[in-house]
């Protein structure tokens, strides 16, 4: 039987696929890449610590897959990010895919942050994505090479904003405006470019930076989730691999949410039922059905 714990592409399905990953040797990024891997992709991954990169490599050379270039590359600047394409079009000679995934994030109250700690978050994420797709983008439109795309990594709250996480939130709401608006842009080159909202996806990058200590038991931050659950690395990839492949050849502009209904709990006006016990539904059933008969 499936389960959302499995590969779900059939083999191959990136053969030849040269996909570059920024934050590829960590949390999300390393479980996507390990699954684009094993599908057949090559791959660039690219971080700002060298030692982490090729400690990934390595992990997975050791399991055979040979064809990853780790490169120490800094987002928030153009000309590292310009040095970590030509380095992986020499090794592999061409990019099909870039995934936007590196990001920074701490949380804060507004008010306590300095103006550079807010740049810190904004300048990888908005500053990091564009610099890449700009990198990216000129190099296949010049050299007219197409059936290439993006995918960024955003989050639910780039639509709905939320507190304590302001300058992630302002940042990926730009991402999310720029997947959309080269989405149509560049089509006509052969470029798709679409999202994924993922949920909460325990990591350690995320998690001692947003949870950090008991905070996600003293909360019971679970709680949050309609299906009482965080999200399995292998069900992002899933996905992902699903998006960057050419079985989604007609996806575009899309952002796909996977967070187990999260976003929505709060959402819904009368969602907060859910705390009513059936007697007590009984007991209400008929108050409702009596109203307007006095
Ligand atoms: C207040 C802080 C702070 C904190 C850093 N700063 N941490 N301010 N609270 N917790 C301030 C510093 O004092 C400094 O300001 C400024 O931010 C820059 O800090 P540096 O440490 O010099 O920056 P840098 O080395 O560039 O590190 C960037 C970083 C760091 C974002 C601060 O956390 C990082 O490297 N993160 C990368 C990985 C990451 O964040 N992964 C999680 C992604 S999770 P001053 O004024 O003192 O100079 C995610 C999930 C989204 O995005 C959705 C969840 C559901
Ligand atoms: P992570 O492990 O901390 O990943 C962040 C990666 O970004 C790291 O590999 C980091 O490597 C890299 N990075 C940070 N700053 C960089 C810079 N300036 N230049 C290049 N690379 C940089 O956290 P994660 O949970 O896997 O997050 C991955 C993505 O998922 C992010 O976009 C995040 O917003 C998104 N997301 C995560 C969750 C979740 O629950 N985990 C939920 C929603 C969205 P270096 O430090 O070596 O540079």
């Amino acid at each position: 039987m499936a389960t959302h714990t499995q590969p779900m592409l059939r083999d191959g399905a990136l053969n030849e696929k040269v996909v570059f990953i920024t934050g590829g040797g960590t949390g999300l990024g390393k479980a996507m890449g390990h699954y684009f891997l094993s599908l057949g992709a090559k791959l660039v991954i690219t971080g700002r610590r060298l030692e982490v990169l090729e400690k990934t490599a390595e992990e997975w050379k050791s399991e055979g897959f040979e064809d990853v270039l780790p490169v120490a590359c800094d987002v928030r600047h153009y000309d590292q990010v310009a040095a970590s394409v030509a380095a992986a079009i020499t090794k592999f000679g061409k990019v099909d895919v870039l995934l936007n995934n590196a990001a920074g994030n701490f949380i804060s109250p507004t008010e306590r942050l300095s103006p550079n700690a807010f740049d810190a978050v904004i300048d990888i994420v908005l500053k990091g994505t564009k610099n890449c797709t700009l990198a990216l983008g000129k190099h296949w439109i010049a050299n007219k090479e197409t059936n290439k795309n993006i995918l960024n990594i955003v989050t639910t709250y780039a639509w709905t904003g939320s507190s304590f996480v302001v300058p992630s939130a302002m940042a990926k709401a730009g991402v999310l405006a720029m997947t959309r608006s080269l989405a149509v842009e560049w089509a006509k080159y052969g470029i798709r470019s679409n999202a994924i909202a993922p949920g909460p996806f325990p990591t350690k990058g995320a998690w001692d930076r947003l949870m950090p200590g008991d905070l996600a038991e003293q909360l019971d931050s679970i709680k949050q989730v309609p299906l009482r659950r965080v999200g399995e690395k292998q069900e992002l990839a899933n996905l992902a691999a699903y998006l960057i492949s050419d079985y989604a050849a007609y996806m575009n502009g899309e952002v796909i949410t996977i967070d187990g209904g999260e976003w929505l709990q709060d959402a819904g006006q009368f969602n907060f039922l859910d705390v009513v016990t059936p007697e007590q539904w009984d007991m209400l059933e008929m108050m409702t059905r009596n109203a307007g008969k006095k």
